[in-house]
């Protein structure tokens, strides 16, 4: 059996670091495809170094554009690819557009696909990631989700349940293994609060973003602020022509690598941030997490975790640090299968049902 992975962007990375390795650890033959969706060094290959993962077999190179050439140039250029290695299946994680690409042309070509982190629902369409979420569960053949909330939203679409698989969650497999190899940047201050800020909901509206920085910056008062910056938040930033260091006393960093930036997770005070992952990721370290969204599509963070909405509404923010530095916050419950082992799950899964 030969088994294709489709990468792109950082989110993906640490998702196919584990089922790469338990394939392997199956004998199976793998190749890898990266799309090229992140290419600066800092956004991909201190990753895969890092993660310990093999170079991509292939490299499409598609780099940065509007949502619709960058998808299209992903389909392009991957068709070829699938139709020149022939793979039994195709595997693609989370929710980046190289995912729906990928799941599309095989999709087309008759080529089996198994979606990693099937199932989860934001339920709110104007966020890219959520079109990409629904297209690609719709033409996947084995979804691997992480929690049941996953499963129950695939049957509500009328998704087959034995093409359902509760596994637990991948990133927690990289977590787990990593963790004790984490080691924070140097010359940061003991206590502190992490930002990342990201999503077009957040740094595409200057008002908005100008408010944030600013509630921030309140928050910068009674706790340093640590905030490793997105290449596209960094750019935002430079249009507004806000240096967000000095006007909002932020220690602004560089995206920072795999090992340091789980190590800033585990040792901060609270995290505030619209990431997917750094939810999970706060949840199973035990932090408290403030997600400046209106919604998640990985409730369980809020219901056994230690994440909280706190949306647009920066009061809310201001007094859920004020709980967090109180001393009031709740811990975090064990979530079940978020244990490491969700890639063997999904290798033993494909073994067995791949002939
Ligand atoms: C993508 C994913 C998002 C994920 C995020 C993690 C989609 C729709 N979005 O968003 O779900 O949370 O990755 O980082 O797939 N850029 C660079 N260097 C890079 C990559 C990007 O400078 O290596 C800049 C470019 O200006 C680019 C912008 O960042 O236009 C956005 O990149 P893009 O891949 O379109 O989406 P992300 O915002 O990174």
């Amino acid at each position: 059996m030969h088994i294709l992975h489709v990468v792109g962007a950082r989110p993906n990375f640490m998702k196919a670091a584990p089922v790469l390795r338990a394939l392997a650890a199956c004998g199976l033959r793998q190749t890898l495809v990266h799309t090229g969706q992140h290419y600066d060094a800092s956004m991909s290959e201190v990753f895969f170094k890092q993660l310990g993962m093999p170079q991509p077999d292939v490299n499409l190179g598609v780099g940065s554009g509007s949502h619709a050439s960058q998808t299209a140039e992903i389909l392009a250029r991957f068709e070829k690819i699938v139709l020149e290695r022939q793979p039994d299946v195709v595997v693609v994680y989370g929710d980046v557009n190289s995912t729906v690409a990928a799941a599309l042309v095989c999709s087309k070509l008759g080529i089996k696909v198994a979606h990693v982190e099937a199932g989860l629902r934001s339920r709110d369409r104007s966020m890219p990631e959520e079109v990409n979420r629904l297209v690609t569960d719709q033409l996947s053949d084995w979804l691997f989700t992480p929690s049941p909330d996953g499963d129950e939203n695939l049957r509500r679409e009328g998704i087959a349940p034995e093409k359902i698989f509760c596994v637990g969650n991948v990133m927690i497999d990289t977590l787990v293994r990593l963790l004790p190899l984490a080691v924070p940047p140097q010359g940061l201050p003991a206590r502190y609060a992490l930002v990342t800020l990201h999503r077009p909901s957040n740094v595409d509206d200057p008002a908005w973003l100008k408010s944030l920085l600013g509630a921030l910056g309140d928050v910068a008062e009674h706790l340093p602020v640590v905030f490793p910056a997105h290449p596209r938040t960094l750019q935002r930033l430079q249009a507004m022509g806000i240096d967000a260091a000095t006007s909002a006393r932020l220690i602004l960093l560089e995206p920072q690598p795999y090992l340091q930036f789980l190590a800033l997770q585990r040792d901060a005070v609270l995290v505030m941030s619209d990431s997917g992952g750094v939810q999970e990721e706060t949840t199973y370290l035990g932090v408290p997490c403030l997600t400046v969204r209106e919604n998640t599509e990985r409730p369980i963070t809020v219901n056994l975790g230690t994440n909280r909405l706190v949306g647009r509404n920066l009061q809310a923010l201001r007094e859920s640090v004020a709980e967090v530095l109180a001393g009031r916050w709740r811990a975090a419950q064990a979530i079940p299968l978020w244990d490491g082992r969700a890639a063997e799950r999904i290798a033993a899964v494909l073994q067995s049902s791949v002939v």
